[in-house]
C-alpha cells in the first residue's frame, strides 16, 4: 500500500475537517486553515500548542528528544503532542489543549 498524497485533519473543538499534503507539519496546516490552536515559541519550548491526538497517533512523526522531555516534564499522556513539532503522515483527529 502506498502512502496517501493527501490526508484529512479533523480539528475536534470546532469540528473543522481539512485536507493537507501528507508529510505536512501540523503547524502549517493550522496556519493555512485558521484552526483554533495558538502558538508561542513555535519551537517546542513553551507548550502553548499542546494538543491531544485523539485518532491517528501512529500517523504522526515520532517525538524528538526535546518534545519528549518537555511533555514528560508536564506528566502528559502519550497522546499529547506539540503541534509546532508534529509532522502528519496519515489522517488524524486533533483536540487543542493549550498550555
Ligand atoms: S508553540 Fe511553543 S511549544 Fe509549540
Amino acid at each position: 500500500m502506498t502512502a496517501p498524497a493527501t490526508i484529512e485533519v479533523h480539528f475536534l473543538l470546532e469540528d473543522l475537517l481539512v485536507e493537507a499534503p501528507a508529510g505536512a507539519r501540523l503547524q502549517e496546516v493550522v496556519d493555512a486553515c485558521g484552526a483554533d490552536i495558538s502558538f508561542g515559541c513555535r519551537s517546542g519550548s513553551c507548550g502553548t500548542c499542546r494538543v491531544r491526538v485523539a485518532r491517528g497517533l501512529e500517523a504522526c512523526s515520532p517525538p524528538g528528544a526535546e518534545e519528549r522531555d518537555f511533555l514528560a516534564g508536564l506528566h502528559a499522556p502519550g497522546d499529547h503532542r506539540l503541534a509546532c513539532l508534529v509532522t502528519l503522515h496519515g489522517p488524524v483527529d486533533i483536540e487543542y489543549l493549550g498550555p
